[in-house]
This record gives structure tokens, C-alpha cells and sequence, in this order.
């Protein structure tokens, strides 16, 4: 996985078939996403559940790219191990899950894993400034998280900051929630450059009938590319 700032459509697959997650992860990149984002809730962290590590593994071997683990769980570090294990190629932790953020994100490092943090709507930018230096990737939460098909909750203020802080590290800036052809551009132009999309991907397809996603990623990459 080699760092670039190109724009990345990263379907989460939280919108899409529970019963045919291998299938619609190949149809997925088929159709032109990324990375696939995963996501992972534990009913405490986030008041949804959805799967853990063994999900993971099982859905590992039908993604060619980037698996994109977003862990919106609590605690974290008795799993990292489990989740590294399972083929993530990126373990995003929220800054809210526990007290020891600065360690879970050591932790997912040396296990091998690229490490995420995550920051909820009411977290501010500063909250990971003394964390930057450990972190491949920041996630900015536009929904506060736990369900797909929220109402976008505007961030742009957060986003340039941390554009701002990171400067030139390599470092990604995620958006997850509520992105689509009208809210990515303003999100690419405060410095974001992957986006995350379950239902402004998923909506009107199916494993069967997967154009639509290559209609849905191809409409939000052309806004989010016009903002550059
Ligand atoms: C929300 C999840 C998101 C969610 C986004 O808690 O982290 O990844 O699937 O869904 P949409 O794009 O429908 O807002
Ligand atoms: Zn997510």
C-alpha cells in the first residue's frame, strides 16, 4: 500500500447485502471502489452492532485492494491482534474509545497494521494532535457513527484544520458519513482524500445487478475530482 493523495471511493459495505458480503465486495471494485470500508460496532462504543474478526477474515480474500477496517468498538486492544490477523490492511481506532489512545495505536502498529484514528462530531481536531506522528490515516465522522443513510453533519472547519496540522506527513484524511455527488466537493476542497460511501454507493443495485455502484462511485469521484 503506497501513500498518494489521489481521491479514493471507499464503499462501505455496512449498505450492502449482510448475506453476500464476498460477493459484494468483488462487485465493488469491479465496479471501480478503492478501498472497501468495513465496519465494525460492538453495541457499546455504538448503540448497532455488527461483526467482528472472523466476518473480517472471511471477507479478506474476495478484496484485491485496500481492506479498511473502521473499529467502532470499546475497549480495542484485546482485539487489535485478532483484526491484524483477519487481513486488515488499515485499523482505525476512535480517539473517544478509551483513555490510552496513544498505546492502541502503537499497538496496531506493531502488529503489522496501518493505524487509523477516528475523531466523532464533537471531537475536535486538537484531541490528536499529540498522536499525529502514529497515525497513516485521520477519519473525520460527519455522522455521529453507528448507522449508514444518516443526515451529513458539515465538518469542513475540522477538516481544514487537520489539513492544516498534518502539512506534508503522509497522511490520509477519511470522511465517513453521509458523502455523496453534493457533499464531496466541498469535503476534497478542505483537504479530504478518501471518502467513504454506503448508501450513496449501494442504492439501486445488487450482486445481480452491480452497474449501478459503477454509476454511484463514478458520479461521486467526477464531483469530488472537480473540486481539485
Ligand atoms: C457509520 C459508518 C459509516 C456508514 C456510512 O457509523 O461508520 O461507514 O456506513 O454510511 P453512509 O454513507 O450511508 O452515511
Ligand atoms: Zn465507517
Amino acid at each position: 500500500m503506497s501513500f498518494d493523495r489521489s481521491i479514493k471511493i471507499a464503499p462501505s459495505i455496512l449498505a450492502s447485502d449482510f448475506a453476500s458480503f464476498g460477493a459484494e465486495c468483488r462487485a465493488a471494485e469491479t465496479q471501480g471502489a478503492d478501498w472497501i470500508h468495513v465496519d465494525v460496532m460492538d453495541g457499546h462504543f455504538v448503540p448497532n452492532l455488527t461483526f467482528g474478526p472472523a466476518t473480517c477474515a472471511a471477507i479478506r480474500p474476495h478484496i484485491k485492494g485496500v481492506m479498511d477496517v473502521h473499529l467502532m468498538i470499546s475497549p480495542v486492544d484485546p482485539f487489535i491482534e485478532e483484526f491484524a490477523k483477519a487481513g486488515a490492511d488499515i485499523l482505525t481506532a476512535h480517539v473517544e474509545a478509551g483513555p490510552h489512545i496513544h498505546r492502541t495505536l502503537q499497538a496496531i502498529r506493531t502488529a503489522g497494521v496501518r493505524p487509523g484514528v477516528a475523531l466523532n462530531p464533537g471531537t475536535p481536531a486538537s484531541a490528536i494532535k499529540h498522536v499525529l506522528e502514529l497515525v497513516d490515516l485521520v477519519c473525520v465522522m460527519t455522522v455521529n457513527p453507528g448507522f449508514g443513510g444518516q443526515k451529513f453533519i458539515p465538518m469542513h472547519d475540522k477538516v481544514r484544520e487537520l489539513r492544516e496540522m498534518i502539512g506534508e506527513r503522509d497522511i490520509h484524511i477519511e470522511i465517513d458519513g453521509g458523502v455523496d455527488p453534493s457533499t464531496a466537493p466541498d469535503l476534497v476542497t478542505a483537504g479530504a482524500d478518501v471518502l467513504v460511501a454506503g448508501s450513496a454507493v449501494f442504492k439501486g443495485g445488487s450482486v445481480d445487478d452491480p452497474s449501478p455502484y459503477g454509476e454511484n462511485i463514478k458520479a461521486i469521484r467526477s464531483a469530488a475530482e472537480s473540486a481539485r
